[in-house]
């Protein structure tokens, strides 16, 4: 046998390397949490919240428990409910329309971008009249920056400000990302993010935050985030829920955000090394002249008569773990079939679902074993 050959599987995102090059600084933190015993709303929970408002250049920063939460809280506090419509990408993580649906409020799915994969502004502008065709009252569009990179904030701000709708960013995926010079997490009334451990920035269980630059609002989110408490504790003047990031994730996400650049920086790099080992094989991602991305995954398109299943087998018998972000958009899923989609339908969508796929990407992907994926995906799409 000569199973000492094969060489080892790889990870497709790697919690483990970045754990070990944090090591002690992660061990103090919990530590510290551990001594203090503010297990709910500590200091690092305030003190995180500062760091990513000066991160990112928006002026408050509303900690929670999940990406999700982050989505809800805003819907929530701007009292978004049943005969109103918000305008969702097809294309994206259940969360994004999921949220609109526990409000009872409706999604309107809107098709995306066949490069970018992010929302497409005209038909934004479509799904808005289906909406009102549909007797629903649009209030609110959720771009979603998808993959890492952000969408085209202008086109779809342009769109929502002439037709009265607010834009909540859906940034799970991509907090670090500029478009046009500026960090995500300024668009809009508000920007959710995800720090779920496979993201980009992620902590060591489930966290999010809300961004936003309106103070007041600021302070309606701090009330949902603790079942709508008012000034009095126990004169709860709206309803809320348990929205809160715990102290000991924040404290965990402290000593990440003093790494993040650097990350960010190391994954574009593993993306350009993707672009140049692949480009004239298949279509790989592209990010829009201006704009940067963080990564949060590496999907390209696979040719016309390539087979997705087998291609993903040919890499994994390697040792080369894939994924398939997203194999249905929200609107072919079962919980989602019954609502409305755009007039003139998601056929982008539709095609992306058909023949996108990840490759494995995170910071610590070295050269050579990058050069192995590389290989691994030319031969693949050749047989
Ligand atoms: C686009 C998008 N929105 C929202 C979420 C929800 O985040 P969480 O898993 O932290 O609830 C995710 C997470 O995967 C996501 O990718």
């Amino acid at each position: 046998m000569n199973q000492h050959l094969t060489p080892p599987p790889v990870p497709f995102i790697d919690v483990v390397s970045q754990r070990e090059r944090l090591g002690k600084s992660i061990d103090e933190a919990v530590s510290r949490v551990l001594a203090h015993c503010q297990f709910i709303n500590g200091p690092e929970v305030g003190e995180l919240e500062a760091r990513l408002a000066a991160y990112c250049g928006a002026k408050h920063v509303v900690g929670c428990a999940s990406g999700t939460d982050a989505l809800l809280m805003v819907l929530m506090a701007k009292g978004v409910g049943p005969g109103d419509a918000v305008l969702c990408p097809s294309f994206t993580f259940c969360a994004t329309g999921e949220v609109v649906a526990l409000v009872g409020a409706t999604p309107v799915f809107v098709d995306v971008d066949a490069t970018t994969f992010n929302m497409d502004a005209e038909s934004f502008k479509r799904g808005i009249a289906t909406a009102r065709r549909l007797g629903l009252k649009p209030v609110a569009v959720i771009p979603v920056d998808l993959f890492g990179q952000s969408a085209d904030h202008d086109a779809i701000g342009a769109v929502a400000s002439a037709e009265g709708l607010f834009v909540l960013d859906d940034a799970a995926q991509s907090f670090g990302a500029t478009y046009k010079g500026r960090r995500l997490g300024t668009f809009g009334l508000a920007t959710a993010t995800s720090f779920f451990p496979a993201k980009p920035l992620g902590c060591f269980g489930d966290g999010g935050a809300i961004l936003t630059d309106d103070a007041e609002f600021a302070e309606t989110l701090r009330s949902v985030r603790v079942h709508g408490q008012g000034s009095d504790k126990y004169d709860n003047v709206r309803i809320g829920l348990t929205g809160r990031l715990d102290t000991m994730q924040a404290a965990i996400l402290i000593e990440k955000l003093t790494i993040f650049e650097d990350e960010i920086a190391a994954r574009n790099k593993v993306a350009d090394r993707y672009a140049q080992g692949l480009r004239d094989v298949l279509a790989v991602p592209q990010v829009v002249r201006g704009c940067t991305s963080v990564w949060a995954q590496y999907t390209i398109r696979l040719p016309k008569g390539v087979d997705r299943d087998r291609f993903a087998a040919t890499l994994k018998a390697q040792g080369i773990p894939t994924s398939i972000y997203y194999p249905k958009s929200m609107h072919q899923q079962t919980a989602y079939r019954g609502f409305p989609v755009a007039d003139g339908g998601l056929p982008v969508s539709e095609s992306l679902s058909g023949d996108v796929i990840s490759l494995p990407m995170h910071a610590y992907l070295d050269e050579a074993t990058q050069a192995r994926v590389i290989e691994a995906v030319r031969g693949a799409v050749r047989t």
